[in-house]
């Protein structure tokens, strides 16, 4: 009895990781403590825990007197909606969640486990960063986590929440997983603001730094922020719950009221007669997927592109789109980064990928050609050749030149290409087209400006519409916009079977 008393005694010092007062403080700050969370996220009594009982062996620095219950992360695994998924959930309350040898090892050995069982990782980041008074054995033990991180990159879909400080190097096991989140009073950065003032001058503060808003619109490196712990670890299980578990199984199937054969008049009002009047994409998108359940992903960065997560009669879908509210839609070095990244991601999980087009090209300007358009607009083109996942492409209004190629075209290997009756698909728009190609014409005239404008109605005539396309069979139907949804899931349904290999090789060189 003595042994089961001990044991139990045990098990409470672990639970109560760094003791009340500390508990408090992470209250008063706001957030939960690494239990609460993994309580929060996991479905009711699922959560079963690993290693409560490891213990850090440093002797430095005063760490020989140190108690850290737990080590500071509680790991191990629950169900999300009755689906296995495995997590490490860093505990603030213990040294600061400082990442020391052992603490590492717990870390790795649930993401071991996640691999070989084929289930998600969710790792919950609160951390001052590697543990000081361990030296050179924290840094083995990220070298660890960022090993693992790239080994089952493809393997198992790997989210990381940040709801603390993430510095340092500490912010690489996030960055080389699948998805970031980020709660609204999270910060991540290399170097912290005294650092940064030291060596460049410039003053910042943590949040202006590497806060949320920064990371979810500048950076790019935030896919989603939360309010609050509860928000944003419910869109932890909303994603989880769009995503296969493994590269070999793929996407779960749910249940849906919402007809198959939905038609929606309403799309014939969404896309404007004139080709310059914007209107916002994702109004499409809701309405053409599930019971309207558009779940977006990186929503404030390079907003010129959406991607997201949909399901058609059940099934998930990767939706990428131009977004013609936002520079008309252009193709630009985010953007293209953004749908290449989101792309990559679906077809190593099996996801089937939904293009709307709408866009009159890559955006021009020396700012755009110096940052490098060439290499990362190239991303867009090796990532949907590369996915042989169902591709699925609906050309709502613009498919001008480059762009409409790397739009998942026909030529990057679509499966079924559709276009409204008010598509054009041309090299470029009719007025920069009747510029260069009637100059001489239109310079000689007695009234040049009404030329132009010959010049213009008589090329988008010939070229500005989906016939031209159609005839060549790049497209493979012109439809009436009301009917995108059931024709989407006719073609999803139709393509469920797709076998198109690849040649071997160890693997590709897309350019970074
Ligand atoms: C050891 C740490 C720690 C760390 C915090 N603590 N960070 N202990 N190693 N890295 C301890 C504190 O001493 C304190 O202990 C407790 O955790 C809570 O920290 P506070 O400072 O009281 O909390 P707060 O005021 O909220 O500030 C949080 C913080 C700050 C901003 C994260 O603690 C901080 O700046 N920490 C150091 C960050 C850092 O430089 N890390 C190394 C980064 S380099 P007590 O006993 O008082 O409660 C790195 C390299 C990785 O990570 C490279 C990988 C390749």
């Amino acid at each position: 009895m003595d042994k089961l008393n001990e044991l139990m005694q045990r098990r409470a010092v672990v639970e109560q990781g760094g003791g009340e007062r500390r508990i408090q403080r992470q209250h008063s700050a706001g957030k939960k403590t690494a239990r609460e969370r993994i309580d929060y996220l996991f479905d009711a009594d699922s959560f079963i825990e690993i290693d409560a009982f490891v213990t850090h062996r440093c002797t430095a620095f005063g760490m020989e007197n140190t108690e850290a219950p737990g080590e500071g992360v509680v790991t191990g695994y629950g169900t999300i909606d009755g689906r296995l998924v495995y997590v490490a959930a860093q505990d603030f309350t213990v040294i600061g969640g400082s990442l020391g040898e052992m603490h590492a090892a717990k870390i790795c050995k649930v993401m071991d486990l996640a691999v070989k069982m084929g289930a998600p990782f969710v790792s919950i980041n609160d951390s001052g960063g590697a543990r000081i008074q361990e030296g050179v054995d924290s840094l083995q033990g990220y070298g660890d986590i960022f090993y693992r991180n790239s080994l089952a990159s493809g393997v198992i879909p790997q989210i990381s929440v940040i709801m603390g400080p993430c510095a340092g190097g500490a912010v690489y096991s996030p960055a080389l997983t699948d998805f970031i989140l980020m709660t609204k009073y999270a910060n991540m950065f290399i170097t912290g603001p005294q650092v940064v003032q030291s060596v460049t001058g410039e003053e910042v503060t943590a949040d202006t730094l590497g806060g949320s808003s920064v990371h979810a619109s500048k950076s790019g490196v935030a896919h989603f922020v939360g309010d609050s712990d509860e928000e944003t670890l419910d869109m932890v299980r909303i994603l989880v719950g769009f995503i296969p578990s493994n590269n070999l199984e793929t996407t779960p199937v749910y249940i849906t009221e919402d007809s198959p054969v939905r038609t929606d008049e309403i799309l014939r009002e969404i896309i404007p007669e004139s080709p310059n009047r914007p209107y916002d994409m994702r109004d499409i998108m809701r309405t053409v997927v599930d019971d309207n359940n558009f779940f977006e992903v990186h929503k404030d960065f390079a907003a010129n592109m959406i991607t997201g997560f949909g399901r058609l009669n059940g099934r998930s879908v990767g939706i990428v789109g131009n977004q013609p509210k936002v520079m008309a839609g252009c193709l630009d070095i985010n953007a293209s980064d953004k749908a290449s990244r989101f792309i990559r991601f679906c077809d190593s999980f099996n996801i089937p990928l939904v293009t709307f087009t709408d866009t009159p090209g890559y955006l021009p300007g020396v700012d755009q050609e110096h940052n490098g358009v060439i290499r990362h607009g190239a991303k867009l083109l090796y990532a949907y050749s590369e996915a042989n996942v169902p591709k699925l492409t609906v050309i709502t209004r613009k498919a001008y030149g480059g762009a409409y190629i790397a739009m998942c075209s026909r030529h990057l290997g679509a499966d079924m290409v559709y276009a409204l009756p008010n598509a054009e698909i041309a090299v470029m728009g009719p007025e920069g087209a009747a510029n260069i190609i009637f100059r001489n014409e239109i310079r000689d005239a007695d009234d040049p400006m009404q030329k132009r404008q010959e010049k213009i109605d008589e090329y988008r005539n010939q070229f500005a519409n989906p016939y031209v396309a159609a005839g060549r069979g790049f497209v493979d139907d012109v439809i009436d916009p009301a009917l995108i949804r059931p024709t989407l899931i006719n073609a999803l349904e139709m393509c469920i079977t797709k076998r198109e290999g690849r040649p071997a090789k160890k693997h590709g060189n897309i350019p970074l």
